[in-house]
């Protein structure tokens, strides 16, 4: 297949859907390829790619405050999600959540074990909603093996969830917190997460490769296996584990740096300032990561919006769902607010190699396919 050239590269704007590997990441991976051997072999070929798994896994295990044994590799962020949640006797979560939350807790609800959240139109958790459905909970049943989720950093919106408020709650009634840090890694410090009793994150949000994430514990929550077979991941996680995949990780853990993110924030409030003049800005302004700018723009579609931005080399995201062949508007932004705002949701989220210039590109692009905004 060959790809219809552009007059320039196109300008990407959607680090939030997935990063580019970093030239670190990739030369830590090519030089991993000699660490062919199977993990979990005695001899010498295996031990050389344990060393390489092993690694990473101590680097995870610092940059989350666990245990190394505490750590368990998986396929990337939604199976560890599923890894976390799959065996929660009762789970509590909300609407906000990525599908890899929301489907298992669909599946529950069937067993009649889930309990949603209020959503608050800013986005956000409120520990006292979160008191209140836990308090219902503890009412109806003996609370055992309680599971709450929420996401540190919304996929969507980006904004911050207070962890630890939220987790002061659950522990109050003795449940658990699963925290799905896969937005926050590389973006925010973890410390903040302390109180999380399960952390999930993956590598490609973090200029690492794809297929590859991890679920790591506290106080003792281990999982139940999603998959049985062999003892890899002592037995957490069976199937031969890939020293590339962990090396990329492991490269990708290393180049982070929360500065240099955190100064995206002036380029993301150009864009959006400019964007203001066609619509509004979904989600907390003032809880949020520097990177992430979700708005609603009056007049277009989020999917027919979309497609005329990367008619013309720009790439953002609409958060909607295709789903037996119709668009559905953001799950995430109809739970905030109205279906109407959310049809018209586009998610613009920026990385650490984003340029002014690619901002004054990208301005560009939006005036010629928005035209003149409207006057008030
Ligand atoms: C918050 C969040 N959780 C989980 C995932 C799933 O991660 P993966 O793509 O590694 O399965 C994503 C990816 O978009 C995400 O944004």
């Amino acid at each position: 297949m060959s790809l219809a050239p552009l007059e320039r590269a196109p300008i990407y704007l959607d680090w939030n859907a997935t990063t580019p590997p970093s030239p670190g990441v990739l030369a830590a991976m090519r030089e991993a390829s000699a660490a062919w051997g199977n993990p979990a072999s005695v001899h010498a070929v295996g031990r050389a790619a344990r060393a390489v798994v092993e690694t990473t896994r101590e680097q995870l295990a610092a940059a989350l405050s666990v245990h190394p044994r505490d750590v368990v590799f998986t396929s990337g962020g939604t199976e560890a999600n599923n890894l976390a949640l799959h065996a929660a006797s009762q789970l509590v979560t909300s609407r906000l959540e990525h599908p890899s939350v929301v489907k298992v807790a669909e599946a529950g609800e069937l067993l009649g074990k889930t309990h949603w959240l209020p959503v608050r139109s800013d986005g956000r958790i409120v520990p006292a909603d979160l008191a209140v459905v836990l308090r219902e909970l503890a009412a109806e049943t003996v609370p055992r093996n309680v599971w709450v989720s929420v996401a540190a950093v919304n996929h969507e919106t980006g904004v911050i969830q207070p962890v630890a408020e939220l987790a002061e709650v659950v522990h109050g009634f003795g449940g658990r917190l699963h925290v799905d840090a896969v937005q926050a890694l590389g973006k925010l410090d973890l410390a903040y997460l302390a109180g999380a009793d399960a952390l999930t994150v993956c590598a490609h949000k973090i200029r690492g490769p794809k297929g590859i994430g991890a679920l790591a514990w506290r106080r003792g929550s281990t999982p139940e296996p999603l998959a049985r077979g062999g003892a890899q991941e002592r037995g957490f996680r069976p199937g031969s584990q890939d020293a590339m995949l962990a090396a990329g990780f492991g490269a990708a853990l290393a180049g982070i740096d929360l500065a240099r993110h955190a100064r995206l924030a002036p380029l993301r409030d150009r864009l959006e300032q400019w964007l203001l003049r066609y619509g509004r800005v979904n989600g907390a302004v003032d809880a949020r990561v520097s990177h992430v700018s979700n708005v609603s723009i009056d007049g277009w579609r989020s999917d027919e919006l979309v497609a005329a931005l990367d008619l013309r080399g720009l790439c953002v995201s609409a958060g909607s769902a295709c789903s037996a062949g119709t668009i559905e508007p953001s799950p995430v932004i109809s739970s905030m607010l109205d279906p109407e705002r959310a049809a018209r949701a586009v998610r613009i989220s920026l990385g650490v190699d984003t340029t002014p210039q690619d901002i004054e590109t990208a301005l560009w692009v939006l005036e010629a396919v928005l035209g003149p905004p409207r006057l008030e």
